[in-house]
């Protein structure tokens, strides 16, 4: 009886989470930069050759990734979406990339990509086609894994399109085995639950298992009501999928869209701040070449990359609604605690935030120190359970704090 116990007790301490895909990537947060949300199924490259889905896009991303700082600052793979294939498979059943839009093809430019140490993603589809209507892998598993491999690429966002929703789980992973069975270390972004939620809940074991990250909802636009559904949607989903994310495995609330036309700055801050809370892949979709100097900051700001990154790998949580403010915490290393205010009220200006309100205020007890990261940094000392701090919120803006507890004792009540 003893002994059972004990051997039950030593299992909950070895295995807190549910097994991560064993193939060593992803322990942190994937950081890169992503084609679609920006430049869509852009194949007219004799119209529009800066902006249309070809090698030279990837190129000069690359380029400018490595001379802006973005390489430095943690932004490591260059993603394809969509839209890149030939509308037909070689005589081998390969695919192949579109002729007049990757002369090169995909091997050189994942050499060229390699050249300046980042990593090239690609893009795929579980079912008969892509949602873009370019071939599917289905049937295809095995031979599409294999040219991936051949052509040296390091990730594949699998998507879920023209698929039977009965069998998703299984083309997901046998799509992970295939790629494992490549022997090269290919990171695997999947959409698997994203499909599977409108018929039943997914299985979040099986998929963390398989897959190193993974869309649960619709897709981001450049929008602040976007940006509010997919805050919305997690909050109300938090408890199901949160505990599901760690090193190796993490939940995928799709792009930022920082840098582009959709959000004010106050908002870019937002999208930022909860998406380095939420331990969410950092895939920027804008035009690196063209940023303003504010958002390219923003994305850069090595203090909330460092949220993002935290080596506890424990994603945050929604843990209180009140008065238009919603506070989101993220537990992190060195028993610290990150904390954003989002002031929901769109109209008005600035408005206080009492601190001490926020649920995980209690590590300042008996004493904390308190960073100000957004708006703007600003050390604001030593703090205690009973503070009068009032943090001031702009509208749909956040302000986004990192707390660390300054006595042993309050390190024990964690
Ligand atoms: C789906 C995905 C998007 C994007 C497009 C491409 O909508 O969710 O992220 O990949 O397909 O067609």
């Amino acid at each position: 009886m003893c002994r059972a116990v004990f051997v039950l007790a030593l299992t909950v301490l070895v295995c807190p989470a549910a097994e991560a895909l064993d193939n060593g990537l992803a322990l942190k947060p994937t950081m890169g930069w992503l084609h679609w949300e920006r430049f869509m199924c852009n194949t007219d490259c004799y119209k529009d050759p800066n902006n249309c889905i070809s090698e030279r896009l990837y190129m000069q991303m690359a380029d400018v990734m490595v001379k802006e700082g973005w390489k430095e600052a943690g932004y490591e793979y260059v993603c394809i979406d969509d839209c890149w294939p030939s509308h037909q498979r070689d005589a081998k059943g390969r695919l192949q990339a579109d002729p007049k839009r990757f002369p090169g093809g995909i091997k050189k430019l994942a050499d060229y990509v390699h050249s300046k140490g980042l990593k090239l993603g690609i893009y795929a589809d579980v079912g008969k086609n892509t949602c873009a209507g370019y071939p599917g892998s289905l049937g295809y598993y095995e031979t599409d894994a294999q040219t991936f491999a051949d052509w040296d690429v390091d990730l594949l966002k699998f998507d879920g399109c023209y698929m039977d929703w009965k069998l998703l789980g299984e083309g997901y992973m046998n799509m992970s085995r295939a790629l494992n069975k490549t022997g090269r270390s290919i990171l695997y972004s999947c959409e698997w639950p994203l499909y599977e939620w409108p018929h039943k809940q997914p299985d979040y074991k099986a998929i963390r298992e398989m897959c190193n990250h993974w869309r649960n909802f619709d897709d981001v636009y450049d929008s602040w009501s976007s940006i509010k559904s997919i805050l919305d949607w997690t909050a109300s989903h938090q408890d199901i999928i949160a505990p599901s994310a760690g090193p190796g495995g993490w939940n995928d609330p799709d792009m930022l869209v920082i840098g582009n036309f959709g959000l004010s700055h106050d908002q870019q801050e937002s999208q930022m701040a909860l998406w380095a809370i939420m331990a969410a892949p950092l895939l920027v979709s804008n035009d690196l070449r063209d940023i303003c100097p504010r958002s390219k900051k923003l994305l850069q700001n090595t203090d909330i990359i460092a949220i993002s990154q935290d080596p506890l790998g424990k994603q945050g949580q929604c843990t209180i609604k009140v008065d238009s403010f919603e506070v989101w915490e993220r537990p992190l290393s060195k028993k610290r605690l990150a904390i954003a205010v989002l002031n929901t009220q769109e109209i008005g200006g600035p408005r206080g935030f009492f601190i001490r309100a926020a649920p995980g205020w209690k590590i300042c007890d008996p004493q904390c120190n308190v960073t100000q990261i957004l708006p703007q940094y600003k050390e604001l000392g030593v703090q205690t359970p009973h503070t009068k701090l009032v943090v001031s919120v702009n509208p749909s803006g956040t302000t986004l704090l990192t707390v660390t507890p300054t006595s042993d004792y309050a390190g024990l009540i964690l």
